[in-house]
């Protein structure tokens, strides 16, 4: 995909990998359409980016749809709203159960197949879908994260497959640890020492190259997470005890404790 003169939408274009995707897509000289709910951070980073800002609360029925219809045709689909999802599912109100489903999972697919058939239609496009290691790893206290994330990734594997044909591309993104802005720098939790980081810029570096050559997934974040991932995937119950003696509780904690406000 040749993203000079494309139209790339971004969702939850006002978190911090958001902007940075914006940046990113902006700077291979895309057009941008931003989406987020704060308007008063959304209008100023399109404005500076020679884009376009829709508001939209995505955990609204109908929202996906009108959010599309108002950005027009899109090359490609940067689907990166989501909600933390820490903490324990004794700790959620079903109506926060719900908003993290919809937000996370629902609207990515509803988003996908909508902009995916109009894509088809055209026989160009891409989807990104912008998961996490914890769609390749469960941990304790991110039941619901982990069920939207390896759910993200499984739907984003089979779409793959199926778009092929139409000339539509399809990337999952793994983030690690994420420094500086987003949900991770935001909870204020310290890692263990050794525990690497990388930055948003690395998120939207590594997903306008993902676009650039259709990589079916690719994880940003060191080599030591990137091989725990592997490890949560073939051996999941090692997985969690190696996690649960390098203090995966405290941190899991803290960002539970961290993200509340974003349920
Ligand atoms: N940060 C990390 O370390 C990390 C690691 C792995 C994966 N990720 C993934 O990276 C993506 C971006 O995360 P981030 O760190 O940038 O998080 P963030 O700073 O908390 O930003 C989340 C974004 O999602 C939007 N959003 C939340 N609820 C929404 C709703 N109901 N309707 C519309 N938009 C909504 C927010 O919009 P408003 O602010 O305008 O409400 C915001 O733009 C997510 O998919 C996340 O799971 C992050």
């Amino acid at each position: 995909m040749e993203l000079r003169g494309a139209t790339v939408l971004v969702t939850g274009a006002t978190g911090g990998i958001g902007r940075a995707l914006a940046e990113g897509f902006a700077g291979r000289g895309a057009a941008v359409v931003l989406s987020g709910r704060r308007a008063e951070a959304l209008e100023p980073l399109a404005e500076r980016l020679g884009g376009r800002a829709v508001v939209a609360d995505l955990a609204e029925r109908g929202a996906a749809e009108r959010l599309l219809d108002e950005a027009g045709p899109v090359d490609v689909l940067v689907a990166n709203a989501a909600l933390p999802a820490s903490g324990l599912l004794a700790d959620y109100t079903l109506e926060q159960v719900d908003r993290v489903l919809d937000v996370n999972l629902r609207t990515p697919i509803v988003m996908a197949k909508l902009a995916g058939e109009r894509m088809a239609d055209r026989g160009r496009g891409h989807l990104v879908f912008i998961a996490s290691l914890s769609g390749k790893t469960a941990s304790g206290h991110a039941s619901l994260y982990n069920a939207t994330k390896f759910g993200m990734r499984g739907f984003a594997l089979a779409l793959r497959e199926d778009m092929r044909p139409h000339g539509v591309g399809v990337s999952t993104v793994f983030p690690g640890f994420i420094r500086d802005a987003g949900m991770f720098a935001d909870a204020g939790v310290t890692l263990p020492r050794g525990v690497g980081t990388r930055s948003p810029r690395d998120v939207a570096k590594a997903t306008v190259r993902a676009v650039e050559r259709n990589a079916a997934e690719v994880d940003v974040a060191p080599l030591a997470l990137r091989i725990g991932a592997q490890l949560g995937g073939v051996a999941p119950v090692l997985s969690a005890a190696v996690q649960r003696r390098a203090g995966g509780q405290d941190i899991a904690e803290g960002l539970a404790e961290g993200q509340r406000g974003k349920r």
